[in-house]
């Protein structure tokens, strides 16, 4: 292991907030973690996993270690599965870039991540928050994931049904010590295309001039890229973390109420029905209604495209003045639909996670 100090993690998070670590180090195996384990044991020290950067806010210079997940073996099946085994299992290390092992897998004709294409990040990343986009979740194809446990330094497998997997959640968002370090999936070999959403089947319709039945997996991840090309803009030239907001869940007795006053309210229903029925809220539409679109205050503000997206293209932004705009868009909000917005991405201060 090799410790560094006082380093900057400007480059190694995807809103370019210029903060620093007091201790460094990157992660290469799980011995790397143990050492790491014990430094921070001895020096009752806080500590902090990166892994893309893609999906968090540091809003202060943070007083501990940051570790840099860098384990990024993968291990495709050794033998060809017998032709009746439909699934095809990949083991990738929690520091694989996420959209390399979709695009590889889809080479590999295995399907079943084509709709979680251009996600950025790392695959650890991609349990923590359910990765989703597109009608699909990585639950859906899940297995296992390994985790190290900072806390007794022991290493264990999690199945996916013991991952408590939610909308942009899982255990591992309450599990603060819990390292994701490897990801098991099992992936389609009869390919069954999920284009259910209909900017897919308009955008795969006008790439390929003609309306497609069954598209291939390739052709579903063009589509994908399109599309998020088109609204979402890309950290390396616009920093941003993605969507900043989850959607809200209302019950059916709210949507009605909104619905009323706002005929063009976007909304889908999710789980039960009757009495039970509630609704999913497009979060980007509620914050577009209010004109924010567009704003920026020095640097930091909200996208010209796509209203759950905050971006930082200020030179010396903080990440205090990315949760000042999370907080004034959260309270119009809430002042203009009676709807609590939450944040998606996690924030950290500088001994740890904190909450806005
Ligand atoms: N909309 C507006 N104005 C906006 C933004 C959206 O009117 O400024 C409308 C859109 O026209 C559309 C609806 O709201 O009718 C939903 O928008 P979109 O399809 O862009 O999806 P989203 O709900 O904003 C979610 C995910 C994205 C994922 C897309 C596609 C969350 C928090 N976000 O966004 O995930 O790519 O669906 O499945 O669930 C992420 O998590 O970082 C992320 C980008």
């Amino acid at each position: 292991m090799r410790l560094e100090a006082n380093v900057s993690l400007q480059r190694f998070n995807t809103l370019n907030l210029k903060v620093r670590a007091r201790h460094f180090v990157v992660i290469n195996n799980l011995e790397d973690l143990r050492e790491a384990n014990a430094f921070c044991e001895q020096n009752l020290c806080p500590w902090l996993l990166l892994g893309g950067g893609s999906n968090l806010v540091l809003t202060k210079d943070f007083d501990g270690l940051v570790m840099l997940m860098a384990m990024s073996n993968i291990a495709w099946p050794k033998e060809p599965l017998c032709e009746s085994d439909a699934k095809f299992e990949v083991v990738a290390e929690a520091g694989f870039e996420w959209d390399l092992l979709v695009q590889r897998s889809i080479e590999a004709g295995a399907s079943g991540l084509e709709n979680l294409s251009l996600i950025p990040g790392q695959v650890g990343a991609a349990p923590i928050q359910n990765i989703g986009a597109y009608g699909v979740e990585i639950k859906d194809c899940l297995k296992s994931v390994e985790v190290f446990d900072f806390k007794s330094a022991q290493v264990f497998t999690l199945l996916a049904d013991e991952c408590e997997f939610g909308y942009r959640d899982s255990i591992f968002k309450r599990k603060k010590n819990w390292i994701v370090t490897q990801v098991t999936l099992g992936l389609d070999r009869q390919h069954e295309p999920k284009i259910g959403y209909g900017v897919i089947k308009d955008t795969l319709a006008m790439l390929n001039d003609v309306a497609l039945k069954k598209p291939s997996a390739q052709q579903i991840r063009e589509a994908v890229i399109h599309i998020r090309r088109e609204k979402l803009p890309d950290p390396k030239t616009i920093p941003n973390v993605g969507s900043f907001f989850k959607n809200p869940l209302v019950t059916d007795k709210k949507y009605q109420e909104l619905a009323k006053n706002w005929p063009k309210l976007i909304a889908y229903p999710v789980q039960g029905d009757g009495e039970t029925q509630s609704y999913k809220l497009a979060a980007g539409w509620l914050i577009d209604q209010l004109g924010w679109k567009g704003f920026n205050k020095q640097g930091v503000g909200v996208h010209a495209n796509q209203a759950l997206v905050l971006v930082n293209t200020g030179v010396s932004s903080k990440g205090v003045d990315v949760m000042d705009l999370a907080q004034r868009i959260k309270e119009n909000v809430a002042a203009n639909f009676g709807v609590e917005l939450e944040v998606e991405p996690r924030l950290f201060g500088s001994r740890g996670e904190i909450y806005l």
